[in-house]
Formats: structure tokens, sequence, C-alpha cells
């Protein structure tokens, strides 16, 4: 069955957590939709693990176009999330409906996220005005990270605590179905939970939350230029690869791939009248 933002609301009311991954290509969401993941993020951190920059700020909206296209071909039950790239919604209101609604329209999301919390509210309202479901994002937003000074924890004193409390009920009142919380203490993450009426995703943001979101890369062990502590490795896949790699590169170097089993066959007299 698709999952839905009905799907999540059923779910913060019934207590039963939701499961998030990031994805960015076609055959990896149709494996984590066929494995019951509920939602795929098509996130920005594709600036990281798939185009090889430092941070996320670097991203288009045709980036973020390209792959979410991808990746809902290959979701068929799983509810996908685009992510507005820097500077597609900042900049104004008018601006934030447009980029939301190219996702939609070109990139066949089902909702958008948007990073930030009272300063964007105008912006979530609108793009929920036009139809779009929005998830917000706050804590540790990572195309903030200059602002920040580098990826920190975030909410540890008591004013940045009542700020992000503020923010999420902020993103609620301004129409948001679920908020990501990055990176903030996890009793925090679990208070901000309690007071919310929309599920809460947490990405290093402990337990008590209402569901969870990785970046797959990370979970696979296929990226190792920053690990972050909340990241628990479910496979060592970065390793398998690269023995996989290493095997390949031996056996074309001495000649045993391709053996006769992938090689194709032509009769003997056709290929004699040739020579
Ligand atoms: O871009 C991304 O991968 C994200 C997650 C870290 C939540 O926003």
């Amino acid at each position: 069955m698709k999952n839905t933002v009905l799907t999540f609301a059923k779910a913060k009311k019934e207590g039963t957590r939701i499961s998030m991954l990031t994805v960015y290509d076609y055959s990896t969401a149709s494996l984590m939709d066929k494995a019951g993941i509920n939602s795929l993020l098509v996130g920005d951190s594709l600036g990281n693990v798939m185009l090889g920059y430092e941070d996320t700020i670097s991203v288009t909206m045709e980036d973020m176009i390209h792959h979410t296209r991808a990746v809902s071909r290959g979701a068929k039950d799983a509810l996908v999330v685009a992510d507005m790239p820097f500077m597609s919604y900042q900049t104004s209101v008018y601006d934030a409906v447009v980029n939301a609604g190219r996702l939609m329209k070109e990139g066949r999301a089902n909702a958008v996220k948007l990073e930030g919390g009272k300063e964007v509210c105008p912006q979530i309202e609108a793009i929920v005005n036009a139809g779009i479901p929005v998830c917000a994002h706050i804590g540790l937003t990572p195309q903030s990270i200059n602002a920040f000074g580098g990826h920190k924890v975030q909410g540890k004193t008591e004013a940045a605590a009542r700020k992000l409390l503020e923010d999420a009920l902020a993103v609620q009142n301004a129409g948001a179905f679920a908020v990501v919380i990055e990176a903030v203490p996890y009793k925090l993450a679990s208070l901000i939970t309690k007071k919310l009426d929309i599920p809460t995703i947490g990405i290093g943001a402990g337990s008590g939350c209402d569901g969870q979101v990785l970046v797959y890369q990370d979970m696979l062990g296929m990226f190792s230029d920053f690990t972050p502590k909340f990241v628990k490795k479910y496979a060592s896949i970065g390793e398998i690869m690269t023995e996989a790699f290493k095997k390949y590169d031996a056996e074309v170097k001495d000649g045993s791939f391709p053996s006769e089993e992938y090689t194709y066959k032509i009769d003997d007299d056709v290929i004699e009248k040739l020579y």
C-alpha cells in the first residue's frame, strides 16, 4: 500500500514508528521500497555522497529534479520526499512555491523538505496552500553549516533548546506534516516529539522520535569521508565493493575474465570466411 501523509499521521496517532532512508537512484530506491521502508528521502546530501562536494551548498534544483525523478520511478509504496536545495526557498515565498512545484511536477515527488524553523514558516504555509506536503527540518540543518561553524550538536543550552521547541511548534502550525530533527540531544528530541501532533523523524536525535532517517551510504558503510557519531553501520558494502573491484581488475589483467560462459558464439564456418 502506498505510504502517504495520512500514513504518517496514523503512525503518530497509533505510536507506530516510521522508517525513512535517503536515496538518489532508481535501483536502490526499488530495493528499499521492496524492503518496506516507509519513506525515501532524496536528500541534498547527494551533494556529499553522490557528487563529492564537501557540503550541500552547491546542489542545484536540476540535480534534485534529476535524482528525484529516478527515485520516484523505483518507489511503488514508499512516500518520496525531495529536499529543496540551498537558495531554492530562502530567497522568497514565490521562489519556494515555484521550486516546490518543480520537484513535484518534474521530479514526481510526493512531498518536499526544507530546512529551518520560524523564519521559513511563510514558505511552508504557501507551499502547503499550493497542495504540496512539506516536511520541515530543524536542529543541525546542513545548509546553514557556515552559520553554525561546523557540524555541531544543536539545542544544548536552555535558550537554544527553547528555540528548537518553538521552531518545532511553528513549523507544525505552518502546516508541515512531519519534521526531521537532526543532531539534537535525545531528551530534547523526545520532549519535542511529545509536544507535537505531527511525527518527528530523528537523525542523531535518539529513539524518542516517531521515526528515523539515515543516509544510505552511511548505514551501508559506503562513505567514509565523514561519519557522524549517530551512524549505525548495518553492513560493510564499501568493503565488499572494493574487494569485487580488485578481483575484477586482477581478472581483466590476467585475462581470466571474460571466460567462455560470458561470451557469445558464432559458427566457425562463418568466421573462417572472414579470414
Ligand atoms: O539531505 C539529507 O540527507 C537530509 C538528512 C540528513 C535528513 O536532509
